[in-house]
């Protein structure tokens, strides 16, 4: 079955250096494609909007993490993901994601926009010079680092610290199941991470400041927030900060800077960045792919679900499915459309969206204003990832 073929070769190096021919291959077999043994995976727009938010599709469930994952109880990453909101289930994810949610609303990430601005000109000052640059190293990854670092109250000296186990974490999500290696390399890092946050908990607790850690303690000491729920919330926030809006602003510029017209008219009109912004989340999505299972039977599309079936969400399809983006495959800032689903939809939308936006929102238009010649100066390597779409290197130059 050609939908087998392209799975099992999403599973390849080939497969995540370009997996949209794979997408395509998935979607000629049908919006949702059942693969046996309970495995469904969801490539149109409508159907994986539905899933998203359709209440009776849950995010974890026991008896198919037993069928799927059968050692996820002895792996110190699931275990961690487990106690994060996007591994929970109501009451308690509206739970966790209240004690977030005021740091993260549109309103008070505005207030951080003079802050980005700030950040975003130190390290445009420090990439200016006559040879190329590594995107990735001399900006993409330090600006949301040092944001993020910033919100919680983590010192930013520590990133080169976090910066592999950050990327190892996420091996635990990848969109197929990992292998041995990468497992190991992901509950290390767990275990790391969760080192790390009890120390620097027990040390805010002596010393409190104004920042999230200090606001958590607080919930913490009011009954809101167990310890070990506390240390993996602050572990997937910083995560979630490392390895996600970095790569929108490599994956977008990358696209943007193929196109020298388009790079042209967002240099002269820089109010436009909000639909360059959100074309490069719908055209190469940081995060590809999403997972639920059916918490009953339940029919999507004339296929029928039973309890239990596993429903892989693949965001980066839904966002070229041609019947809700006409000729997706063309990168087009001025399409009349509503946001793709890059930032997923329903109760688990991304907690960071208004954030990543004005991350990337304020960078583009500074970066071509104080960079006039900017562009892309050789191969760009991608990173061997598939669920977390990006770049290892980008060199660009301005000249
Ligand atoms: C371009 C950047 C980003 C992209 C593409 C992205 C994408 C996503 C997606 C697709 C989801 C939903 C996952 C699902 O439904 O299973 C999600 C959830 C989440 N994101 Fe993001 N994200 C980005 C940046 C951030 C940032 C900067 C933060 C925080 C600092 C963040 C924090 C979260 C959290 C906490 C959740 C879980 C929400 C919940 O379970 O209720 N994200 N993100």
């Amino acid at each position: 079955m050609d939908a087998l073929a392209a799975i099992q070769t999403l599973a390849t190096a080939e497969g995540r250096a370009d997996p949209y021919p794979q997408y395509e291959r998935l979607r000629a077999a049908g919006p949702v494609v059942a693969l046996g043994e309970g495995f469904f995976v969801v490539t149109g727009h409508q159907q994986a909007d539905r899933v998203l938010r359709d209440p009776s599709f849950l995010v974890t469930d026991e008896a198919a993490l037993e069928r799927t994952l059968p050692g996820w109880r002895s792996s110190a990453a699931w275990r961690w993901l487990g106690r994060t909101m996007l591994w929970r289930n109501p009451p308690d994810h509206g739970r966790l994601r209240r004690l977030a949610g005021a740091a993260f609303t549109a309103r008070r990430t505005a207030q951080l926009r003079p802050d980005v601005v700030r950040l975003v000109d130190g390290l445009i000052d420090a990439m200016g010079g006559p040879g190329p640059v590594d995107f990735m190293d001399a900006f993409a990854f330090p600006l949301p680092v040092a944001v993020i670092c910033t919100l919680l109250g983590v010192p930013e000296s520590d990133r080169d610290w976090f910066r592999p186990r950050a990327h190892d974490l996420t091996l635990a999500l990848e969109m197929f199941a990992a292998d041995p290696d990468s497992m190991a390399r992901a509950d290390e890092a767990a275990t790391d991470l969760e080192d790390y946050f009890v120390g620097l908990l027990a040390h805010r607790r002596a010393h409190p400041g104004d920042d999230m850690l200090s606001d958590l303690l607080a919930a913490g000491a009011a009954g809101q927030i167990g310890g070990a729920e506390m240390v993996a919330h602050l572990a997937l926030l910083l995560v979630a900060g490392f390895e996600t809006t970095v790569n929108l602003l490599g994956n977008g510029l990358s696209a943007l800077l193929a196109r020298p017209a388009l790079t042209a008219e967002l240099r002269a009109h820089p109010e436009l960045a909000g639909a360059y912004v959100e074309e490069m989340l719908r055209f190469d999505p940081p995060v590809q792919a999403t997972s639920r299972f059916a918490g009953q039977d339940t029919d999507l599309d004339g296929v029928r679900i039973p309890a239990d079936g596993e429903v892989m969400v693949i965001l980066a399809a839904a966002a070229r499915d041609p019947r809700r983006y006409p000729r997706p495959e063309r990168f087009d800032p001025h399409r009349d459309s509503v946001p793709s689903l890059s930032f997923g939809a329903g109760a688990h939308y991304c907690l960071g969206a208004p954030l990543a936006r004005l991350e990337a929102q304020t960078a583009f238009p500074m970066l071509l204003r104080r960079l006039p010649r900017l562009r892309l100066a050789g191969p760009a390597v991608r990173r061997d990832r598939l669920g977390f779409r990006g770049f290892a290197e980008l060199p660009v130059l301005d000249g």
